[in-house]
């Protein structure tokens, strides 16, 4: 599994990881054999949230004996993004992942709380080496901007992003952003949430040919393309083994510069919206 170094934060991060939300509808046993299919395979970045139902809990079965080996994320919903909330909202996160610590725990999105106060709540908690470094979901760039005054320089670890084929909207501004910032970029959604191109679509005719050339599948090509740049991870999620094993092999996968540029213009850019979109 390719890594590469997660933004601020001193470790190796693999490029595709793990997304949890829904995982807690499939069926225990096999969403948790999933994940510890993607453990194995080297997707140790695994990310959940306190808003994911009993996603942490799963979580919490799947790294069981394994905690070392995982760069485990989560998120505070910003209803509870207060200084003394976030400390709480932390603390029964660690109670459902059953583990002492966050690798890295996220804002889910801008809320009404000031950044500072949240963002002092973080510093606690990484005093209290309850987790390791912090970081932003959903930000746009202005957001990113207060984020990074209020945080201070080389604070934020990395925003977590809607990113996919169909929705490229971060290669406008908030990509960028976080290049020059240093913040690593991370691509949720990246099947679309459900939505991935029908191969009897053109793009989706597209990625099966590219895929074919390669013996991969259209969502391995979909995935190496969303961590084309250096900033970049992506964690689709996957409730059963065989989906996890398909996505892990995006790793091994290279695209040719003229692949990419035809996925490029199979799925356009498009203009830039006013407001970053988030599901
Ligand atoms: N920060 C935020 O605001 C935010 C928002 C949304 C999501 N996220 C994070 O990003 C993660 C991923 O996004 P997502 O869950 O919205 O959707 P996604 O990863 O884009 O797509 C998940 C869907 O793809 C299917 N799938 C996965 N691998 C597959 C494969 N190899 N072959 C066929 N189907 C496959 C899954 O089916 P099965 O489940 O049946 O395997 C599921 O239906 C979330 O789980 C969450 O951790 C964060």
């Amino acid at each position: 599994m390719e890594r590469r170094t997660f933004g601020s934060v001193p470790r190796e991060v693999p490029v595709i990881g793990q997304g949890t939300w829904y995982i807690d509808d499939a069926h225990r046993p096999t969403a948790v054999a999933a994940l510890r299919r993607g453990l194995n395979l080297g997707m140790t970045h695994i990310d959940t949230a306190e808003m994911y139902g009993d996603a942490e809990i799963v979580v919490g079965e799947a790294i069981t004996g394994r905690r070392d080996e995982v760069f485990l994320v989560s998120k505070v919903l910003p209803s509870n993004a207060s200084r003394n909330g976030t400390v709480a909202a932390c603390e029964r996160s660690l109670a459902r992942l059953r583990t002492d610590r966050l690798d890295c725990y996220l804002l889910h999105w801008p809320g009404s709380y000031p950044l500072a106060e949240t963002f002092s709540a973080f510093e606690r908690l990484c005093e209290q080496g309850k987790i390791l470094s912090w970081g932003v979901s959903n930000f746009d760039v202005p957001d990113l901007d207060a984020a990074w005054k209020a945080g201070g320089e080389g604070r934020i670890a990395c925003n977590q992003v809607l990113y996919n084929l169909g929705e490229r909207a971060i290669e406008h501004a908030v990509l960028p952003w976080c290049g020059e910032h240093g913040v690593a970029v991370v691509a949720y959604s990246p099947f679309g949430h459900g939505d991935f191109p029908d191969p009897s679509t053109p793009g989706g005719r597209v990625l099966e040919e590219i895929a074919a050339n390669h013996g991969a599948t259209a969502r391995q090509v979909a995935l190496r393309f969303l961590v084309r740049r250096p900033s970049l991870f992506a964690i689709p999620k996957a409730s059963s083994a065989e989906h996890a094993a398909d996505n892990a092999a995006a790793s091994v996968l290279r695209l040719t510069d003229a692949e990419l540029t035809r996925i490029d213009a199979a799925f356009p850019l498009g203009a830039q919206p006013a407001r970053l979109p988030m599901l």
